[in-house]
C-alpha cells in the first residue's frame, strides 16, 4: 500500500475513533499541561466533602447526580450535605481511622463558582489520584483517569456555568490485576486525591509543552521545541533568557510544533552550583516562565558523567511519604524534610521509589543540587500481556516524562523494578517502552532494576536480557538480610551480563527497630540495630570489588508504612530498613553510610 493511502487509512482511523468517543460522550483525561505553577490557576485545595462507599454501592446511586427529595414521600440515601470533609491534597487513609486500610472507592465534592471569560478556556488539573479517577461535572461525567503518580487534565470550557460548579471525584483505590502496579506491592496503597487540583484559565491557544535542554554531550548547544494547544496554532513563538541576554525566535506549524535551535553561555546546573535560569516562553497569546537549569548527564563506558566529570551516585531511595504523620507526603515541607535528611546522610542523589513523586520534592531537589531518578510504577508481578497493560505503561510513561522533562535535575528515568524475566511479554514489552522513552527524551539515562541475579558459592551472577537496552545495570541485593554471606564480604566475586556498563546497587540492607536492645546482637530476629549495622559495614567492603559500580542506593532513608510487615514487637506495619525511624532517629547503620559518602 503507497504511504499516501496509508496516511489516509490512519486519518480514517483517527476519525473513527474520535467520532466513537464523541458519540459514546466520554472524554478520556488529557495529558496535562506542564509547569501548572506558573499558570493562571484558583486552587481548588482545602476540604472536600466525601461519601465513604466500601460496598460501591454509590455508582448504581449514581451519587453524581446528587438527587434530592422531590416529594414528601421521596427520599435519597446519599448526600454531600451534612458529610464529613477530608482535605485535599492528601490521603484519605490517614484522615479517618475507618479509612486506615481501606481500599475501595470514595466519592469527593468541591464547589467552586467561576465566570466564564470570552474567548478564554478552561481546565481542571489534577497533580495526582490514587488510583482511578471518574470526575463529574455539573452532574455530567467528564472522564476518568488510570494511574496514581501523574497529572491529567480535563478541558471544562463548555461544561462550566457561570455562578456556583459542583465537582465530583469518584476515587478508586483497589488493586488490579492489571494495574501498575499490580496487586502486591510493600508500601502502604494510600488512596485519594493526593495532589494539588487547579482551576487552569488559558488563552484560546495556549502553550501546553515545551522541551529546553541541553543536546547530549554540548555545554552549550540547546535543542527543543515547542508545542501550542488550540485553534490558532501557527505562531511565533519566542524564548528569552534575560540574565544571557538571549531571544529566540521561532514559527510553529500547522500542528502548533515549533522546533528550538541556538547556543547560550550557559552557567551548567551542578551539585556544587544547582543554577537555574529564569526562561520565559511566549506565543503570540500566551506566555508562561520556567527556571531551567543546563546541564549533561552522559554513560562514558562504565561511568556516569554529569557535565563530563565522573559523579559517583551516593544515592538514597525515598518513598513519598512524610515519616512523622504517616501519610502521603504532598506539599514543599514535606519534600524539604524528606531531602534535607537526604543531603544529611551526604546523597547526591534521591531514588525516588516506586512511582513518579509530586513536583515539589523535584522542583526542590533541583534547588538543592540533588540528582533525581524517577520511576514508573511497573513492580513486581506485572501482567505484561496483557496489552491494556502496554497501553498504560506507555500513557503512564508520557505522563512523567511530559511533566519533568524540563527538569534538569531529573538524570535517570527508571521503567520498572524487580520485574522477572520469564514473565510473558515482559522483556518484550520493557525493550519497547525503552525505545518509546529513549525516542520521548534523549537527554537521561534509562535504567531497569532487577534482583533476578544468582548468589551461589559466594559468587553474585548478575542475568538478565534486559540490561542489554539500559544505560545503567540497575541491581537490588539484600545480601545479609534476605541471603547469608556465603564467604567473606571482600571476596563476594562479580560476574555481569553486560561487562562494558556502569552497575548501580539500587537496593541493599536490611530491618532494625531503633533503640531496640532485647534478643542477640547477631541475630536478624532480633530487628537489632548493631545487626543492620554489620550488613551495611559488610555490603561497603563488598562494593570495594563490584567492577563498574557507578553508584549506590541504601534502602531507604526511613522507616514507612507498609501494611504486609506485621511482626507485632519490631514491624506493627513498618518496613523497617530505614536508616532513621519513622520519628527521625539515626541508627547505628546510619553513622556507617554518612562516613561511607563523606569518604567517596
Ligand atoms: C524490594 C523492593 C522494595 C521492598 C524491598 C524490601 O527490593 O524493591 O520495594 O520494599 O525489597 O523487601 O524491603
Amino acid at each position: 500500500m503507497s504511504e499516501k493511502k496509508e496516511i489516509t487509512l490512519l486519518y480514517k482511523w483517527i476519525g473513527m475513533i474520535l467520532s466513537m468517543l464523541l458519540v459514546a460522550d466520554i472524554t478520556y483525561a488529557q495529558t496535562a499541561m506542564i509547569n501548572v505553577a506558573s499558570r493562571k490557576a484558583i486552587s481548588l485545595n482545602g476540604e472536600w466533602n466525601v461519601i465513604l462507599d466500601p460496598t460501591g454501592i454509590g455508582e448504581w446511586r449514581q451519587i453524581w447526580l446528587e438527587n434530592k427529595a422531590k416529594s414528601k414521600t421521596d427520599f435519597v440515601e446519599y448526600s454531600f450535605e451534612g458529610s464529613p470533609t477530608l482535605k485535599v491534597p492528601g490521603d484519605f487513609n490517614s484522615q479517618m481511622p475507618e479509612l486506615t486500610y481501606f481500599e475501595g472507592v470514595v466519592w469527593y465534592k468541591k464547589e467552586f463558582s467561576c465566570t466564564p471569560v470570552k474567548n478564554k478556556r478552561l481546565f481542571i488539573h489534577f497533580g495526582a489520584v490514587n488510583y482511578l479517577a471518574t470526575v463529574y461535572l455539573n452532574g455530567k461525567k467528564i472522564g476518568s483517569h488510570e494511574g496514581g503518580f501523574t497529572p491529567f487534565q480535563f478541558e471544562i470550557t463548555e461544561g462550566v456555568r457561570s455562578g456556583i460548579n459542583a465537582l465530583v471525584v469518584k476515587v478508586d483505590n483497589k488493586r488490579l490485576q492489571n494495574g501498575l502496579p499490580g496487586l502486591g506491592y510493600d508500601w502502604l496503597n494510600y488512596g485519594g486525591i493526593t495532589r494539588d487540583v487547579n482551576l487552569i484559565q488559558t488563552a484560546t491557544t495556549y502553550i501546553e509543552d515545551y522541551s529546553i535542554q541541553l543536546i547530549k554531550g554540548s555545554r552549550k548547544e540547546v535543542k527543543g521545541w515547542i508545542k501550542l494547544n488550540g485553534v490558532n496554532r501557527e505562531q511565533t513563538v519566542k524564548i528569552q533568557i534575560p540574565e544571557l541576554g538571549l531571544a529566540y525566535s521561532a514559527k510553529s506549524d500547522r500542528m502548533g510544533l515549533a522546533k528550538l535551535h541556538f547556543t547560550g553561555a550557559f552557567k551548567l546546573w551542578s551539585l556544587e552550583n544547582p543554577k537555574r535560569y529564569r526562561v520565559s516562553v511566549e506565543s503570540e497569546t500566551d506566555s508562561i516562565n520556567d527556571e531551567i537549569g543546563f546541564r549533561n548527564v552522559e554513560v562514558a563506558g562504565s561511568r556516569v558523567l554529569l557535565n563530563g566529570k565522573v559523579v559517583f551516585l551516593k544515592g538514597i531511595n525515598i518513598h513519598e511519604e512524610n515519616p512523622y504523620k504517616g501519610a502521603r507526603a504532598f506539599s514543599k515541607e514535606d519534600a524539604i524534610l524528606l531531602l534535607n535528611q537526604a543531603k544529611a546522610l551526604c546523597c547526591n542523589m534521591v531514588r525516588l521509589v516506586h512511582y513518579p513523586h509530586n513536583e515539589h520534592i523535584i522542583n526542590e531537589a533541583e534547588k538543592m543540587g540533588l540528582m533525581v531518578w524517577s520511576e514508573l510504577p511497573v513492580y513486581q508481578h506485572i501482567e505484561f500481556s496483557d496489552t491494556a497493560v502496554v497501553s498504560k505503561m506507555d500513557l503512564m510513561l508520557k505522563e512523567m516524562i511530559r511533566r519533568d522533562r524540563n527538569r534538569c535535575t531529573v538524570v535517570i528515568w527508571s521503567l520498572s523494578n524487580e520485574t522477572y524475566d520469564g514473565t510473558p511479554n515482559r522483556t518484550k514489552a520493557l525493550a519497547t517502552l525503552t525505545q518509546v522513552c529513549r525516542q520521548l527524551d534523549s537527554t537521561r539515562l534509562i535504567t531497569h532494576v532487577t534482583n533476578s541475579q544468582s548468589y551461589n558459592n559466594n559468587s553474585f551472577k548478575v542475568v538478565d536480557s534486559l540490561y542489554k537496552y539500559a544505560d545503567i545495570i540497575s541491581i537490588n541485593e539484600y545480601i545479609g538480610w534476605y541471603m547469608p554471606w556465603q564467604g567473606k564480604p571482600e571476596n563476594v566475586s562479580w560476574k555481569m551480563a553486560f561487562p562494558g556498563k556502569p552497575v548501580f546497587i539500587s537496593e541493599f540492607g536490611g530491618e532494625a527497630l531503633f533503640g531496640n536492645v532485647s534478643g542477640a546482637a547477631d541475630e536478624a530476629a532480633s530487628w537489632r540495630e548493631e545487626y543492620q549495622q554489620q550488613i551495611y559495614i559488610n555490603q561497603l567492603k563488598m562494593f570495594n570489588n563490584i567492577p563498574n559500580l557507578c553508584g549506590v542506593a541504601p534502602w531507604l532513608l526511613f522507616d514507612y508504612r507498609s501494611l504486609g510487615r506485621m511482626h507485632p514487637v519490631y514491624q506493627k506495619g513498618y518496613n523497617r530498613k530505614g536508616l532513621l525511624s519513622e520519628k527521625g532517629e539515626k541508627k547505628l547503620a546510619w553513622y556507617t553510610m554518612e562516613q561511607y559518602y563523606k569518604r567517596k
